[in-house]
């Protein structure tokens, strides 16, 4: 069914959306009850692929070192992503980067208030500028990330494949038909916080809570009983695996070595232990006086978005700070938490 069929239901849902937010909806997170664009912003960007509970660790950290957009674009990038450490996806944290530069060369640290211009800042997809643009400026605009996605698609029984551009370019203008028409100062914050509280706390991907959703009765998955039918979604992410050698060099006062990793790549602008794609090319890598030094670790496997991480640390415990043959850092163990580290890496040395 189209939207058009179903106008008067479809004036209804923006404000039940509204009404539900108001009483049942998330009202109490720290990037929430403020329009200021750098709050909202650095909320959106943290939130997009990372949990509620971890955000609500990093978020003030965040803005305890970096309280407005120029003390971000002022500091340098590898203090950036020493704050993100632990929270992947670290594009993300050098597009902040890149964006905080932007704001402040480009507008005068002042971020723009249209979706439009905010869309052309780096890091700043379509959703996520429609998330500032509405939450700060009541602009009438749609965002659709994945849990908006479940909702709508649900809602109207939009079962076109999502993996087609055009079918996800059509659920786009349905999204926008739905928004609030009235009041949209209030009402725009109110309607995109609670399609984003309705997909995180209600319609959820696996046991929807339909017995307690405002739009059940009006909702076509739900009269079909077939919630988990929708999105559709055909084009499935190719995964791939990579084995890696990691070379854990650490002198007697535990200073261990540190190569920064190249940007695009694996986690790119990261400290790291210096890595190879095989054993032999880690041994050679070592002058042969060191090489029956060498210990084999515990391997761990990791999992990035596209790709399945089988690491091998191999350890090389030294009485000198002599290795020439690579460049990086010898970080001192108080030096570690203020770095940019990889997940498992900080998991290694932490655990010892
Ligand atoms: N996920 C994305 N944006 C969010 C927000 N503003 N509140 C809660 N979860 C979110």
């Amino acid at each position: 069914m189209s939207v058009e069929e179903r106008d008067l239901t479809m004036t209804e849902f923006a404000t039940r959306v509204v009404v539900w937010q108001k009483i049942h909806g998330r009202n109490d997170l720290p990037w929430q009850n403020t329009r200021d664009p750098y709050r909202v912003w650095l909320s959106e960007i943290m939130l997009q692929q990372t949990q509620v509970s971890t955000v609500l660790d990093y978020f003030p950290r965040f803005l305890t070192r970096f309280p407005d957009v120029g003390s971000l674009a002022r500091a340098p990038l590898d203090d950036v992503l020493g704050l993100w450490s632990g929270l992947g996806y670290y594009s993300r944290a050098r597009n902040l980067h890149l964006c905080a530069l932007a704001v402040v060369g480009l507008h005068s640290g002042a971020f723009p208030q249209t979706a439009l211009a905010l869309q052309t800042l780096p890091g700043i997809g379509r959703s996520t500028a429609a998330a500032i643009a509405s939450l700060c400026f009541g602009e009438r605009v749609a965002i659709l990330d994945g849990n908006v996605k479940r909702v709508l698609t649900r809602a109207l029984g939009f079962d076109a494949d999502l993996a087609v551009a055009a079918n996800e370019r059509r659920l786009w203008d349905n999204a926008t038909q739905l928004l609030p028409i009235a009041d949209l100062q209030q009402s725009m914050p109110r309607y995109t916080q609670g399609v984003m509280d309705l997909g995180a706390t209600v319609c959820t991907a696996r046991k929807p809570n339909c017995t307690i959703c405002p739009l059940s009765d009006a909702c076509v998955a739900h009269r079909l009983g077939q919630p988990d039918h929708y999105p559709v979604k055909t084009r499935k992410l190719k995964r791939s695996s990579q084995l890696i050698w990691l070379l854990w060099a650490q002198t007697i006062d535990s200073s261990v070595w540190l190569t920064k990793r190249p940007i695009p790549g694996v986690w790119g602008g990261l400290y790291c232990f210096p890595l190879f794609d095989s054993r032999e090319a880690l041994v050679e890598s070592v002058p042969p006086d060191w090489r029956p030094a060498l210990e084999d670790q515990p391997s761990i496997s990791h999992v990035l978005t596209h790709k399945d991480l089988y690491l091998h640390p191999v350890r090389l415990t030294m009485n000198s700070q002599d290795l020439a043959d690579f460049a990086g850092i010898w970080a001192a163990t108080d030096q570690w938490p203020d770095l940019g580290l990889p997940a498992p890496i900080r998991k290694l040395l932490t655990q010892g």
